[in-house]
């Protein structure tokens, strides 16, 4: 087996080798003065079993398109030097979130990353809490494998919440099976019933409507679970539902925290007590320290 982890993605493919207890491969990227740039393996991959970690999200030194043609023209590298198996890890994978047509000719962005990767060579591809799992397995033709965070999640919370009554909220009905799944995970961590419900939840363009919460949280402990948090608009306004419908403590666990400009002063309310997310993302672009206080990485 090979392990590659590229620049843009160093300290969390450094986690992945660590945990494995096997040492990185050596790579290349290199930049030229006109902004294009060449990456490839320095070692010998020829009929190797090659995984390679980027997870594609944009940051202040590289643009997720940047990091996506990086990692494609890497595994065209590795493809053209024979390596016998490529698996692209992608912790956050980029562009998931257009998958359908919602307006006349609209992009189905999802098939698209799924025929681009295919395309340089790809034999597998591995995820973490894609935005819609169906539209994920459907775009690939290759092998496309999911992981999920609700195990750890499901640990961290019996820790701190044991003796709670808890109640699992999505924030809108997209997000219900992954929820429920959480539900059951916790519950079963637990061995205590845990209940459930959903947030009314219509966006149209660009505005977010609706605001009947379906769930009995009344004297509660609410945990709003969700894939990912871009402006924290979605997250703030469930948290301000449950508030005023009485629950007694509110959380969330969110796989991926994006985090754009002005998702600080949204999820500032000091209602919401503590944040849950994955390391697929760092938390680069919180900047107040409100929302560092109460947020954890895991
Ligand atoms: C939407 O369907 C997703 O699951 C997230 O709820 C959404 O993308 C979060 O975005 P924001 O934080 O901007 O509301």
């Amino acid at each position: 087996l090979s392990l590659f982890t590229l620049n843009a993605s160093h300290d969390f493919g450094i986690k992945v080798a660590e945990e494995l207890g096997i040492t990185p491969g050596l790579h290349e990227e290199r930049e030229f003065v006109d902004g294009e740039h060449k990456s490839r393996p320095l070692e010998n991959v020829r009929g190797r079993d090659v995984y390679v970690i980027q997870s594609l999200y944009s940051d202040d030194d590289c643009s997720v398109n940047d990091k996506l043609v990086r990692l494609l023209w890497f595994i065209g590298s590795l493809r053209d030097a024979a390596a016998g198996r490529i698996t692209a890890v992608l912790p956050y994978l980029c562009y998931a979130r257009k998958d359908r047509k919602t307006k006349p000719r609209d992009p189905v962005s999802t098939r698209y990353m799924a025929a681009v990767l295919e395309a340089v060579g790809i034999d597998c591809v591995i995820t973490l809490d894609v935005h819609n799992l169906v539209a994920y397995q459907n775009a690939f033709r290759i092998n496309s494998e999911h992981l999920d965070a609700r195990k750890l999640f499901a640990s961290h919370f019996s820790r701190q919440r044991g003796d709670e009554d808890i109640v699992v909220v999505s924030p809108d009905v997209g997000g219900v099976k992954r929820a429920e799944l959480f539900r059951q995970t916790l519950e079963k961590t637990l061995g205590t019933p845990v209940g459930s419900g959903f947030m009314e939840k219509h966006r149209s363009a660009g505005t977010v409507a609706g605001e009947r919460l379906v769930a009995e949280v009344e004297g509660r402990s609410v945990i709003i679970v969700d894939d990912l948090i871009s402006s924290g608009g979605t997250l703030s306004r469930t948290v301000r539902a449950c508030k005023n419908a009485g629950a007694s403590r509110i959380s969330a666990a969110v796989s991926h925290g994006v985090f754009v400009a002005g998702a600080d002063e949204q999820l500032a309310d000091p209602a919401l007590e503590e944040l849950v997310v994955t390391d697929t993302i760092p938390p680069f672009r919180v900047k107040s320290g409100v929302l560092k206080n109460k947020l954890v990485v895991l």
